[in-house]
């Protein structure tokens, strides 16, 4: 996934573990879950739709998040939530889970 990301001007954060829908996947930290799903061809939303305003108002990337430290997987919206180490990701088949 290089081809898709800025390499050098910009700097990176650390290499975090993140899974997307049980696979790990390379991300690091300040990439928000969009990124991720868009740099690993995958996409949250309806099928006929996707992600679309990211900047929190569509609602059209919504991701099932769950978290080592948290009882209960939960929903979010994938633009605004800043991927963190430990976190996995579910997107079901052309959309949310
Ligand atoms: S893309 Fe619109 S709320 Fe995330």
């Amino acid at each position: 996934m290089r081809g898709k990301r800025v390499d050098g001007a910009s700097g990176r954060g650390k290499p975090i573990e993140v899974r997307l829908n049980g696979q790990p996947v390379e991300a690091y930290e300040g990439e928000t879950v969009l990124a991720l799903l868009i740099l690993h061809g995958e996409r949250a939303g309806a099928p006929e739709r996707g992600p679309f305003c990211n900047m929190g108002v569509c609602h059209d990337c919504l991701v099932t998040l769950s978290h080592s430290d948290q009882a209960h997987p939960r929903e979010a919206r994938a633009c605004l939530t800043a991927a963190t180490d430990g976190m996995s990701v579910f997107i079901g088949p052309g959309g949310r889970r």
